[in-house]
């Protein structure tokens, strides 16, 4: 096996796919390590999450910088202090500089819950609802400079069913959040993806079983 991954997570709220992640990680189904989980947010219950499991959970308060650029060239020295190879945002509430992008080029991952490049931008669950879609879903892509305009990696969908509200819709989706999320970092972590522009190949898995509303359909077998 490969030597473990180094992942840094930023986050600034629950940090639920946070979670989900860390959980994979415990239970080997990915070969990685969480070096150092940053949030801008002192109250981010992440940083909460992160200290139960023994990583290093850090508070970058991003009042203190004169601007973004600033902030971002300090998330970069930390990041690098630890030895990050890749950078997952996971409810980051910030708009990130090409300080940020050009240290990780291709190396910064983001979960945005809508069917990308539907509705993207803050509050997408509700985009979703006020629009009339029948199917959303979530979307993981690399971070480019534009708001969710990345190459996408995987996405799924649900359904959007009669009388959901956004509390509603947002479980639904955050249900499939937990389970995609893992599986792009597992994939980055095996070396499977590669970007040509906007188009994300995956190496697939060897007798990876289709699903219907998933794509890419490559579901990543249990671990050895
Ligand atoms: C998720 O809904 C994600 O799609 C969005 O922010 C939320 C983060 O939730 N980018 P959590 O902090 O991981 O619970």
């Amino acid at each position: 096996m490969h030597t473990p991954l180094k992942i840094g997570v930023l986050v600034s709220g629950s940090g639920s796919n946070l979670q989900a992640v860390i959980a994979q990680i415990e239970n080997g189904t990915i070969n990685a390590e969480i070096v150092c989980v940053i949030s801008n947010r002192g109250d981010a219950y992440a940083l909460e999450r992160a200290k139960r499991h023994r990583i290093p959970a850090i508070h970058l308060d991003h009042r203190l910088y004169t601007g973004r650029e600033a902030y971002d060239a300090a998330l970069v020295e930390t990041l690098r202090e630890f030895g990050v190879q890749l950078v997952v945002l996971a409810g980051f509430m910030r708009i990130v500089t090409p300080v940020l992008l050009d240290a990780f080029p291709h190396a910064i991952m983001n979960i945005h819950p809508a069917l990308l490049p539907a509705f993207p931008g803050l509050h997408a669950q509700q985009q979703a609802l006020d629009y009339g879609v029948k199917v959303s879903g979530c979307t993981v892509h690399f971070v480019d400079a534009g708001t969710d305009t990345g190459p996408v990696i995987i996405q799924a969908a649900v359904p959007v069913l009669p009388g959901d509200t956004e509390e509603t819709l947002s479980a639904r989706i955050q249900a499939e959040e937990h389970r995609i999320y893992p599986a792009a970092i597992r994939m980055f972590a095996e070396g499977r993806l590669s970007v040509s522009g906007r188009n994300v190949t995956i190496a697939p898995y060897p007798f990876s079983p289709a699903t219907t509303l998933e794509n890419p359909f490559a579901e990543p077998p249990p671990a050895a």
